[in-house]
């Protein structure tokens, strides 16, 4: 079968060298980002201090602007930053927890970063509460949208399962919070380059992720998007003088926000983690997310069928619409096996309570899988055979 996504390999180096099936948790390294660290390494080397007003200072705008389209909102409404964390932290900074109006409702599943931030903000009236998963893997939408109700500042919740990769029905969150008055926030981490996304459609009010997954952009480009017509009411404390409305001005004093995405800025710009992750996202775009999307239904199908034929069990929904890109596998063993696959130089990895997780992307071969799937066929009789003697 011919696949035109597979001309893309050879900008990937590691993919001659492996079995790449991981992008869920580092997608591979494509070769222009190295032409990109280069072109940040050149400006510093010859431009100097130059660089900034020659294009360092805008480097959050100009990266964004890269990740709209990807996250289907405007240009301008995107700001870089470190990592989740990070946009988490500039955000709920943003919130007011003092009132009646002090929960953060999220599941139990999300990403534990979401939940270390949150909890951190008790000590400014912050009120969690954790919408409890009724089997360590799945968190149904009618077990926790009760719990979003008048008290609810925020609510937050992954679009796309890092443990299963299943997706939550963003539209019905949404709908319910914006009902009783409280805002939402998506972490699209493991859905952007992934997951056609249109955020502006589905009228979410914040959204953060990061690059290292499948925007192949690499660690230190995390970003946070904040919907434009209640961006300038909000003033977050977590701050600093990019956020200034006029920062070359050195203002002494009370802050004055910029707006745009500069409000949400802190100080000086990661310009080359930034820089390097350019070359991610131009490739993810050039692509197109909906021939990914196509791409990855097929090949996690493929996946699926094997595992379900050997009766292995499957965590990740065998829906469609409500699968992700990874494939999540809870077979006996699955801590050993991954090492024992990860040994053969098929690089997937384990994730405690949900299994192995195996992803292919767009420059993944059907070869590739079968090869993959061959090799854990082959690990799980001889783990068998062991145990038996
Ligand atoms: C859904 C999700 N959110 C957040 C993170 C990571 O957060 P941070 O960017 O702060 O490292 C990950 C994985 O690394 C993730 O899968």
């Amino acid at each position: 079968m011919s696949d035109p996504l597979l001309r893309w390999r050879p900008e990937f180096p590691i993919l001659g060298t492996c079995t790449y099936l991981v992008s869920h948790s580092l997608g591979a390294m494509p070769r222009s980002a190295r032409t990109q660290a280069a072109r940040f390494l050149d400006a510093w080397e010859t431009r100097g201090v130059r660089a900034w007003s020659e294009g360092w200072w805008h480097i959050s705008r100009e990266t964004g602007d890269l990740l709209a389209p990807l996250l289907g909102v405007p240009d301008g409404s995107v700001t870089m930053v470190q990592n989740v964390s990070v946009a988490q932290s500039v955000l709920v900074s943003s919130l007011d927890f003092t009132a009646a109006r002090r929960r953060i409702v999220v599941p139990q599943l999300d990403f534990p970063t979401n939940h270390y931030v949150f909890e951190g903000w008790r000590r400014h009236g912050a009120e969690v509460v954790y919408a409890e998963s009724p089997d360590g893997v799945t968190h149904p939408l009618e077990t926790w949208l009760p719990l979003i109700d008048e008290r609810t500042a925020l609510v937050c919740c992954s679009l796309v399962l890092f443990r299963n990769s299943s997706i939550t029905d963003a539209a019905a969150v949404i709908a319910r919070a914006h009902a009783v008055g409280a805002r939402v926030v998506l972490d699209v981490y493991q859905a952007t380059g992934t997951l056609p996304l249109d955020l502006t459609a589905l009228g979410v009010d914040f959204a953060v992720g990061g690059s290292v997954k499948w925007l192949c952009g690499g660690p230190g480009a995390g970003y946070l998007y904040v919907r434009p017509d209640i961006a300038g009411t909000l003033q977050p404390a977590a701050t600093g003088w990019a956020a200034h409305a006029r920062p070359f001005a050195f203002e002494t004093g009370p802050m004055v926000y910029a707006d745009g995405e500069e409000r949400f800025a802190s100080g000086t710009p990661n310009v080359s983690a930034w820089t390097i992750a350019q070359a991610g996202y131009r490739i993810v775009n050039e692509i197109g997310v909906p021939a990914i999307r196509a791409k990855s239904l097929r090949q996690t199908r493929r996946i699926l069928d094997h595992a379900l034929d050997r009766g292995w069990r499957v965590r990740t929904p065998v829906d469609d619409a409500r699968r992700g890109g990874t494939v999540t596998i809870d077979v006996p063993d699955s801590t050993r096996l991954a090492e024992a696959l990860i040994a053969r130089d098929v690089i997937i990895d384990h994730r405690p309570g949900a299994g192995i997780r195996m992803a292919p992307h767009f420059y993944t071969t059907d070869d590739e899988i079968d090869h993959a799937l061959a090799v854990m066929d082959e690990l799980t009789e001889q783990f068998t055979i062991q145990k038996s003697r």
